[in-house]
């Protein structure tokens, strides 16, 4: 009887850990192609048991934070929104990060944007620090127009101001729960390519992808990044998922419900789900819209 001793307390203790958790976490940002509102159909899709969660497309990470798994690897080409997510997993930097995101509050006005925006056209840029860096997304994210993330071909963020009168960076319950949830569970953060990011998935492990997705003709909204994501990206995504396939590790993607992307997730298990789209520079591009979600179990 004695040697049981230790797989309950092990039960005991995962049960505490997770409720220590079961306290609605919410993104940070607002980002395009948000998941919120898919949130029930990803959930109800998402395999029942998994080891390692893999976010290689994490944005806001919805999916993310409505899971709050124990082991995490997230992942976005955007440099500064992980920094963002470096602060969160810091004592240190989240101390400073809190800071420089409470004075751009204290100092907003549409003057003030415009100069914080344009900090990325001079040559000094890359030598501000990581903090600096993360306050600088966060403060824009809530002060552009719209929540969107563009930049130009220079790599400028070029979203105009959202004029308003405050700025909010965050909700302070919130920022508070994502700090103690970053700093516990540690997650490995990534800023590479997508396929670099998911190198060391192994079988039993989950992969959530959300590409930027497969354009209709007239919903262009890919730049998150210089680069953009064209159907080549889409097959090498693909391409992607049918060698971790391979590997027995589970993957789920969302995209656009496309003829392409219809056709080359023939396949795999495809979903097709009605979704809100938040995010469109023309008022007119708001509504529902069809997607899919891609399971290979
Ligand atoms: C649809 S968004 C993800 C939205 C996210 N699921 C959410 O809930 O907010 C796609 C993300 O992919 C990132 N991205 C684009 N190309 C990439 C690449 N080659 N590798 C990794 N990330 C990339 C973009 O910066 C963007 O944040």
């Amino acid at each position: 009887m004695f040697n049981q001793i230790p797989i309950v307390i092990y039960y005991l203790r995962s049960i505490v850990l997770k409720k220590e958790f079961i306290m609605s976490l919410q993104p940070l940002v607002k980002w395009a192609g948000g998941k919120r509102q898919l949130l029930d159909k990803l959930l109800e899709l998402k395999p029942k048991k998994f080891k390692h969660y893999y976010e290689p497309f994490v944005g806001g990470g919805a999916l993310l934070l409505e899971l709050a798994p124990i082991h995490a690897t997230i992942n976005d080409s955007n440099k500064e929104l992980m920094f963002v997510y470096k602060c969160l997993r810091s004592k240190r930097l989240f101390k400073k990060f809190y800071k420089a995101c409470k004075e751009h509050e204290l100092n907003h006005s549409e003057e003030y944007y415009y100069q914080v925006r344009n900090m990325d056209r001079k040559k000094t840029y890359k030598n501000l620090t990581s903090y600096v860096k993360a306050a600088r997304c966060i403060y824009l994210n809530k002060a552009c127009f719209n929540g969107l993330y563009r930049v130009n071909s220079k790599g400028h963020f070029n979203v105009p101001s959202g004029k308003y009168e405050k700025v909010h960076c965050f909700e302070e319950d919130n920022i508070q729960k994502l700090h103690k949830y970053f700093l516990k569970r540690k997650p490995v953060i990534l800023s590479k390519d997508f396929e670099e990011a998911i190198k060391t998935a192994k079988a039993g492990d989950f992969v959530y992808f959300d590409p930027p997705y497969d354009v209709v003709a007239d919903q262009s909204f890919t730049s998150y990044t210089v680069g953009g994501f064209d159907r080549k990206e889409q097959e090498r995504l693909r391409d992607v998922i049918s060698d971790l396939t391979k590997k027995g590790v589970y993957v789920m993607a969302s995209n656009a419900n496309t003829e392409f992307i219809r056709d080359i997730y023939k396949d795999f298990h495809i979903h097709i789900v009605e979704a809100k789209r938040m995010i469109n520079s023309k008022a007119t591009g708001r509504g529902n819209v069809e997607e899919v979600i891609i399971t290979n179990y």
